[in-house]
């Protein structure tokens, strides 16, 4: 039975990408930080999960900040494949603790793959890295060899991660492959990224609550996917012949108004009846446009994203909708 490792399990994709290997009958091992939630109850993914198959998931106590704990459990667990998800993931947030998000998103990294080398086991390693690299884009679309501009310090802290990888590939011949992954959403996906902040506002007015929904750049454009069919193209990068680095995307951009306007149209109204600019929501600095080229994981992995643009808002929203019956209104 392969064994995987998977840090950031209870997050979207970690808890999609525990439920894809249990189905493949792995043992799934997952690092949890210590909360003062009950983990398990509080995840609706990981919940899932653990309904499955209960036997097959172990979880530990850990934390990206902490070397000891990452470097226990691999050698304890000696997984054949580690999937480095942990992260400070939200761009916005970065600006308030740049110095927490270079030590979770980028030396955490480092500490893992670190930590696997020390542990001489030969586990094949997946980092979590960003279309967010690209940040002003030098180059339409971006593919593999587009040239970085990060434009935070969750981007930049990722960059470091990125070339952690590569330099450990190089130095090493440790097998350590890179995802590029352009936006990806689901029922899953936390309330405070844009796409469910708008789809649970709007499920709230499809059930006749009054609200309204905050928020900033309504100009910026995304690449949105589906992120269960992006944890496959993850399993498939561990599976390939030789290590090497992955875009992930649809190919199509949308503008959050372009989202906004295909939301409010599902439920028969109008945005702009619904949603107010507010100043303290746009960011220090923006990533205007966002759109990938995934030929690669395409040619090579046998990839292709499914799920594009209206489907996938019709995903978020009925899934909203249905919660929103259930919890009553929420803030936003
Ligand atoms: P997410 O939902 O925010 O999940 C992040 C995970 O990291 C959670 O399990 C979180 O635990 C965990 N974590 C945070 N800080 C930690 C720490 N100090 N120690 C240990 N665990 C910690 O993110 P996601 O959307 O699933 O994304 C997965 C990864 O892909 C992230 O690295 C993200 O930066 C990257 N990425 C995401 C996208 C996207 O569009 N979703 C695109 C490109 C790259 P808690 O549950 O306790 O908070
Ligand atoms: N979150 C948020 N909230 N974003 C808003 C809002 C708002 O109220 N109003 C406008 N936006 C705009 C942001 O300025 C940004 O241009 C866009 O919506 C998307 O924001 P997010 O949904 O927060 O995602 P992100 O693109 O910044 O980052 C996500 O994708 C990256 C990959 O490109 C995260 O998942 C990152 O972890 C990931 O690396």
């Amino acid at each position: 039975m392969k064994k995987a490792f998977i840090t950031g399990i209870t997050g979207q994709d970690g808890s999609y990408l525990a439920d894809l290997l249990l189905e493949k009958g792995y043992e799934v091992h997952g690092l949890v930080r210590r909360t003062s939630r009950y983990i398990i109850g509080s995840h609706e993914g990981f919940l899932a999960t653990e309904q499955v198959k209960t036997d097959n998931l172990k979880l530990y106590y850990g934390d990206l900040s902490d070397f000891s704990s990452i470097s226990r459990i691999i050698s304890q667990v000696r997984p054949d494949e580690v999937y480095n998800l942990a992260a400070m993931s939200d761009v916005r947030v970065s600006f308030d603790i740049p110095e927490y998000t270079g030590d979770i998103s980028g030396l955490g990294a480092a500490r893992v793959i670190e930590a696997v080398r020390q542990s001489g086991v030969p586990a094949r390693i997946y980092q979590a890295s960003t279309s967010e690299l690209y940040g002003k884009v030098l180059e339409t679309p971006q593919s593999e060899t587009t040239p970085f501009n990060p434009q935070s310090p969750y981007a930049v802290s990722k960059l470091y991660a990125y070339w952690m990888g590569k330099n450990y590939r190089q130095s090493y011949d440790m097998f350590i492959v890179n995802g590029i992954l352009f936006n990806h959403e689901s029922p899953r996906r936390g309330p405070n990224f844009v796409t469910r902040k708008i789809t649970r506002g709007v499920a709230d007015i499809a059930l006749g609550r009054p609200r309204k929904i905050y928020l900033g750049n309504l100009d910026a454009k995304r690449d949105w996917g589906y992120a269960p069919e992006y944890v496959d193209a993850m399993w498939r990068m561990l599976q390939a012949d030789k290590p090497d680095d992955y875009v992930l995307a649809t190919g199509e951009t949308h503008s959050i108004r372009e989202f906004l306007a295909e939301a409010f149209s599902l439920i028969g109204k109008r945005w702009e009846d619904y949603v107010e600019i507010k100043k303290e929501l746009f960011r220090p600095s923006e990533v205007d446009l966002l759109v990938g080229d995934a030929s690669k994981a395409k040619s090579d992995l046998g990839w292709e994203p499914q799920v594009k643009f209206k489907e996938l808002v019709k995903i978020l929203l009925d899934s909203d909708i249905e919660l929103a019956k259930k919890n009553g209104a929420e803030p936003l």
